[in-house]
């Protein structure tokens, strides 16, 4: 097997989404004030030590938006994360995940809801002594109840959706980091999660690879309307990916709207970090 790494261009069907492209598969949505919200966080605070990392943090995500959430370095988005996915339990308040109440759910009902979130991590890397394919497949036979055949269609698909149809049978040290990134997503739509969280998915890309997996993660949601939840600190290229944003700064939610309020906003943090995100640190 050849060791070679082949360079993204090489891959058939890997081409540049542009952003239009993307936005006008987009299934025609009713008002966002009409729709179901799908996460509410309500006044979560969360402490590590004396140190409080987030302090009554406040916000909701409605149905088939896509809600970036930025801030510096160290902030708390990952812990904010790990406590909407139950990884983390809040010191105090209320997190509401696709109509139930986090805190209230046993372990069961807890991993039926683990089922229809999808996750991916920083650093959630992919299984490096499985194929691609087995890689992509796994959440789905970890659930369980399908055929072989389900799930090979399925992986076929959810990889030709990312632009990688011909990768099944490489494995993950073969891809180039953008296209492990692309397979990620796709392991991350293979059970069709009504809502997704993507913790800095695109952490050590270059700017063309992170604006094309941007335009990857828009293309995908609006495929099937799903929810998203994407941190980054590289709002210049997640920008054509998200509705609005929360900007966590100094453990509150300090600012929380469309890129065109963050602009009409007179506040010097707000517009320091939507004009040139590396001004604060992240
Ligand atoms: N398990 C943990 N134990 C102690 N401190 C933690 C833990 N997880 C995160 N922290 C602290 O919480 C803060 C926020 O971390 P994190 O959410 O990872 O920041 P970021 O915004 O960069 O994702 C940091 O100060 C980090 O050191
Ligand atoms: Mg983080």
């Amino acid at each position: 097997m050849s060791t070679r790494r082949p360079r993204e261009t090489e891959q058939p069907g890997d081409r540049t989404l542009e952003v239009g492209e993307a936005t006008a598969l987009l299934p025609a949505l009713r008002m966002p004030e009409e729709r179901a919200t799908v996460l509410r966080v309500d006044s979560v605070t969360c402490w590590f030590g004396d140190h409080c990392v987030l302090d009554r943090v406040s916000l909701e995500v409605r149905e088939g938006e896509v809600v970036g959430i930025i801030g510096p370095g160290g902030v708390g988005k990952t812990v904010l994360v790990k406590l909407c996915t139950g990884l983390l339990e809040p010191d105090s308040g209320r997190i509401d995940v696709l109509g139930n109440e986090l805190g209230r759910t046993g372990q069961k009902d807890r991993q039926r809801l683990r089922e229809r979130i999808g996750l991916v991590f920083q650093n959630y890397a992919l299984f490096d002594f499985m194929t691609v394919g087995q890689n992509v497949a796994f959440p789905m036979l970890q659930r369980g109840g399908y055929t072989a055949e389900d799930v090979a269609t399925r992986v076929q698909e959810r990889l030709t959706e990312v632009g990688l149809p011909k990768v099944q049978h490489l494995m993950p040290n073969e891809l180039s980091g953008g296209m492990k990134k692309r397979v990620g997503l796709a392991r991350a739509n293979i059970n069709d999660p009504e809502l997704i969280f993507f913790d800095d998915p695109t952490a050590g890309l270059d700017p063309v690879t992170s604006s094309k997996i941007f335009n990857l993660i828009r293309l995908t949601q609006s495929h099937r309307n799903s929810t998203c939840v994407v941190i980054s600190h590289d709002i210049d290229r997640m920008r054509p990916a998200c509705d609005r944003y929360v900007l966590l700064y100094k453990s509150r939610v300090y600012f929380e709207g469309t890129e065109a309020d963050a602009m009409a906003s007179e506040d010097a943090v707000v517009h320091e970090f939507f004009r040139k995100n590396e001004g604060i640190g992240a």
